[in-house]
């Protein structure tokens, strides 16, 4: 039977933090504090906090159709080395994901090739209802993915009848591009005049997110239906989220938190370039107030692959979306060294709150729990590359960036899959 046995770490527990060994057998947790028992596997994780394994709930990996952005493997190679022991993946691929068969066509490859746990999503349009009931009882189906504005891809869902009859017929988890596209149409003219990515800000305005967010918390409101809205990125809507916590579970990314415009543009071009996009500081203030007070729920990625080939197209021909599943714990770590929030909370938004609401028996370090943790070092330094990002796309929008805070073991069902930044090839966790 295979055993590892984590010794010594700092382990982030529910409730407190506290130095314990934790081990795992068949998959789970089996027993945490000093444990004498012998395993097949020791780490010895003196000095490194162990967390319970981090939660990517939004990454875009591309297969079908995509893969010279991405692939399943290249994405999950990716979620690996960053720490992250589940991925759950959208819809907007090359067909839609909008079929049970063209879900089971990505649960197929995942199963073959995926390093760490994996989900995907199912798109909504205005014709797949069916498929959309039938999808809540597929194995690694996490939820319904819906596009009230248009973004990469075709998917697109904003009429509102079609979308209370969505609301009033499934009942597993939604998440939620808000942007409203009637208001993208009217302003589309900033984009087409536009001659840099500076003014994507501009055409996808403030209006066009919080008036997006308004329409569907109503709509959840009116049907008294629970739903997460994706990458929240203004200060108003999080105060306007702050009154509808009851319904609405809120994400938001590193990328909103540490980016800025206009400096990211003026830096970046169209590598800043996503959506909805990067605003001005006042707003990355607000999204830090909406984690601290507890308005943001879940911290995901949003890894969104493109070449550089593509990126370089000029405005606004780019496409928009930047790689970030790998980042995602340096960057947060390193806001946690310097005193934005705390490592609890950050444990909370990447690995409990999301195994929360998809239902999953991950997100804690405790007895009969998945065995899926990330172990970090909090005062490891390290520069950021383009090179070492394992994502096809071979770009990061934080390179050069030198951060404090490394994730320096991936565990997946109680296999080690990441040691000290090498994946480890033997032996394929069971995967769930
Ligand atoms: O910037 C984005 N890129 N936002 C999205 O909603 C989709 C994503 C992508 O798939 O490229």
């Amino acid at each position: 039977m295979n055993s590892l046995l984590i010794r010594n770490g700092i382990c982030v527990l529910p409730g407190r933090t506290i130095k314990a060994d934790v081990f795992m057998e068949n998959g789970s947790i089996v027993e945490i504090g000093q444990v004498r028992r012998s395993a097949t596997q020791v780490i010895e994780a003196e000095g490194l906090h162990v967390l319970p394994g981090i939660i990517d709930s939004q990454v875009h990996f591309r297969e079908p159709g995509l893969t010279h952005k991405e692939d399943l493997e290249s994405g999950s190679r990716s979620a690996a080395l960053g720490g992250v022991t589940s991925f759950y993946e959208m819809p907007n691929t090359n067909p839609s994901t909008t079929t049970v068969s063209a879900l089971q066509h990505k649960i197929d490859i995942a199963r073959r090739v995926s390093r760490v746990n994996f989900g995907f999503f199912i798109g909504a349009t205005d014709s797949n209802l069916e498929e959309l009931i039938a999808a809540q009882s597929v194995e690694h189906c996490v939820g319904i993915k819906i596009f009230l504005g248009s973004s990469t891809g075709s998917l697109l869902l904003n009429d509102r009848k079609k979308l209370k009859e969505i609301f009033l017929k499934t009942r597993c988890p939604i998440a939620i591009h808000s942007e409203n596209e009637e208001v993208l149409l009217r302003r589309v003219d900033i984009r087409n005049n536009a001659s840099s990515a500076v003014s994507h800000p501009d055409w996808r305005n403030v209006e066009s997110a919080l008036s997006s967010t308004k329409m569907i918390v109503e709509l959840a409101r009116e049907t008294n239906r629970k739903i997460h809205v994706l990458h929240i990125t203004s200060k108003e809507e999080i105060d306007f989220l702050s009154a509808h916590k009851d319904l609405v579970t809120v994400e938001v990314l590193p990328q909103h938190l540490t980016l800025f415009s206009p400096d990211c543009y003026e830096r970046l071009g169209n590598y800043a370039q996503m959506n909805p996009p990067i605003r001005t500081k006042d707003h990355q203030e607000g999204l830090w107030r909406g984690v601290l007070n507890e308005v943001v729920d879940v911290l995901g990625s949003d890894h969104a692959p493109h070449t550089r080939e593509e990126k370089d197209r000029p405005y606004p021909n780019s496409p928009s979306g930047m790689p970030g599943v790998q980042t995602m714990v340096p960057i947060m770590l390193n806001h946690v060294n310097q005193g934005r929030l705390t490592l609890e909370r950050f444990v909370h938004m990447a690995s409990t709150r999301p195994a929360q609401i998809y239902g999953k028996n991950k997100g804690r370090i405790g007895v009969g729990a998945d065995g899926d943790l990330t172990l970090v070092s909090m005062s490891k330094n390290h520069t950021i590359t383009n090179g070492e990002q394992a994502t096809k796309s071979g770009w990061t929008p934080f390179a050069g960036m030198e951060v404090r805070g490394m994730p320096v073991y991936t565990i997946v069902g109680g296999q080690v899959v990441m040691a000290n930044g090498q994946l480890l090839e033997a032996g394929k966790p069971q995967l769930i």
